[in-house]
């Protein structure tokens, strides 16, 4: 197990007073994955944080009448409250405003100008102001911003510039020959075809027209091209280029950076090629996510369509709101979302699925045997199916888990439990106790609260409140992931501990 090392990041996140149920998609799923990669025993570093600067946030915080600096920090309290409320277990929160991040985008850019990969010239061109974009006549879709669809202005300023296009054959030929570098294959094409192909030219990453940024440390009037900042933040939230460089030694290259698919772009075209001037090596993977759609478009504040996460959390309970940003939505493409849908899954999957079945098993347990847990020798001819279903399940999920296949991963585990259920209909334990059949009884429900058991152990990674809530109704000392390996360690002669619904069903609410 030692030496399995896993460094995992979300994008960092504009720091913004609204966010929406998009917004947390990302960060539920890094989480999940990287309790997961903890889970099998790896050695997990997963980074979040804010990107706290451009000319978007300084117009904002012009128009509320403070500093940019006082903005932010105003306002990044509550993206840590958010994350909290979703139960995202990060190792570091990186600010791009933190000092040892500046300084490190200062150094990598002072490095990249001293070997000759960002010169001075003058920038002629179109930029996107929201997106932070510069684009090509070609590029706009009907004149406008291809991203977002809003205007674009024409800027002209000196400006520095970075050799992107001395990396382009490099990077086509790095992508090709690493297959699972770019995910899904669609975005790997998208990017090669429509992108790299067609021709790279060299970036303009520096700005004269607003001061909220990193200055440029040997021209100061100069301030870093946000991406340029941003990106970096992934190798110096490790201390690159700093003191202590231990993390970095350990944890680069990232295991994965997953994305929105709005800005794979970035990940997979200037990242890399500032990693390879930076002589460092690339990331393992780059996948790029779809969007959360509401009402057939994107959910966005500038729409208004949207309710704070929170409300959703204090309503149905933060796994009901994991459950459906992990199970809805295929990865990699796009999903609906909407409180109708999100009150059908929860219905389904888990108020009658789990909640139903552990609420009636622990009854039954209560009913018969005073809520003393007892294995007995006595078989039913239903036994054989469901333990192999539930010795099975590790290899399903982690072969899911393997593609980052999240759905089916969880939808697996649920097998778990939807086989459980059908375990007692075939069983009818409520005639074993009229047939005073102790013995048969007794081995339908250990099997049922072994499976239990075994089935909420591997919800961990997912919905680690009710994975917790279980094992402290079921009173079992066997929580380990390894246990799940061996069928049959549920303690003989356990009392369960106090137990209610874990989930209650919920009423539509009316259009
Ligand atoms: N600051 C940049 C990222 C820099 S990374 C070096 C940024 N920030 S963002 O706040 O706009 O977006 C953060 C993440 O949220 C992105 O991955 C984006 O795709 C994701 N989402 C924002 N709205 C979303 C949906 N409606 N659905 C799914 N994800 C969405 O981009």
């Amino acid at each position: 197990m030692e030496n399995k090392k896993y460094y995992i990041t979300t994008p960092i996140y504009y720091p913004s007073a609204n966010f929406h149920i998009g917004h947390c998609y990302t960060t539920v799923i890094a989480d999940s994955i990287a309790r997961y990669k903890k889970q099998q025993g790896y050695d997990v570093y997963f980074l979040t944080g804010s990107d706290e600067h451009g000319l978007k946030i300084q117009k904002k915080a012009e128009e509320s009448g403070v500093t940019p600096q006082e903005y932010v920090d105003n306002i990044i309290a509550d993206a840590k409250d958010l994350w909290k409320s979703l139960n995202i277990e990060y190792d570091k929160f990186i600010r791009t405003t933190d000092d040892y991040h500046v300084k490190t985008v200062q150094q990598i850019f002072k490095k990249l100008y001293d070997q000759g990969d960002i010169y001075k010239g003058e920038y002629k061109g179109l930029y996107c102001t929201p997106c932070e974009s510069f684009w090509t006549e070609t590029q706009l879709v009907d004149g406008k911003c291809p991203d977002c669809g809003r205007d674009v202005n024409e800027v002209s300023e000196e400006a520095y510039f970075f050799k992107l296009s001395k990396y382009q054959d490099r990077l086509v030929e790095y992508i090709e020959s690493h297959p699972k570098f770019i995910q899904p294959v669609s975005r790997k094409n998208e990017m090669i075809n429509n992108f790299i192909k067609p021709g790279l030219e060299d970036l303009c990453v520096s700005r004269t027209t607003f001061t909220w940024g990193i200055p440029v440390s040997f021209d100061d009037k100069h301030i870093v091209y946000v991406w340029i900042d941003a990106l970096s933040n992934y190798i110096s939230a490790l201390g690159y280029l700093s003191e202590d460089d231990s993390l970095f030694k350990k944890f680069w290259p990232a295991d994965l950076h997953i994305v929105g698919k709005e800005i794979v772009r970035f990940h997979t075209i200037i990242w890399p090629c500032l990693l390879m001037a930076l002589d460092l090596p690339l990331p393992n993977q780059i996948f790029g996510h779809g969007w959360l759609i509401i009402n057939g478009g994107k959910i966005s504040k500038s729409l208004g369509n949207y309710r704070d996460p929170r409300e959703y959390i204090s309503e149905y309970g933060v796994d009901a709101i994991r459950y459906y940003l992990l199970r809805e939505v295929p990865f990699g493409s796009d999903g609906t979302f909407s409180e109708e849908l999100l009150i059908t899954r929860y219905n389904t999957d888990l108020a009658n699925t789990v909640g139903n079945l552990v609420n009636r098993t622990l009854s039954m347990l209560t009913k018969y045997f005073d809520g003393v847990i007892e294995k007995s020798d006595v078989k039913t001819e239903f036994d054989e199916d469901l333990i192999n279903l539930v010795t099975k399940t590790e290899e399903k999920v982690n072969n899911y888990m393997e593609k980052l296949e999240i759905p089916e991963a969880l939808d697996s585990i649920f097998d778990i439990f939807r086989r459980c259920n059908k375990y007692i209909d075939e069983t009818t334990p409520w005639i074993l106790a009229k047939e005073e059949n102790k013995d048969k009884l007794k081995t339908v429900l250990y099997n049922l609260l072994e499976s239990i058991r075994i089935g909420a152990i591997f919800l961990n990674s997912y919905l680690p409140e009710t994975s917790k809530e279980i094992l402290r109704q079921l009173n079992t000392k066997e929580t380990t992931y390894e246990s799940i390996k061996t069928f049959g360690l549920l303690e003989s002669g356990i009392h369960i501990n106090d137990f209610k619904p874990i989930f209650m069903r919920v009423e539509k609410k009316d259009e």
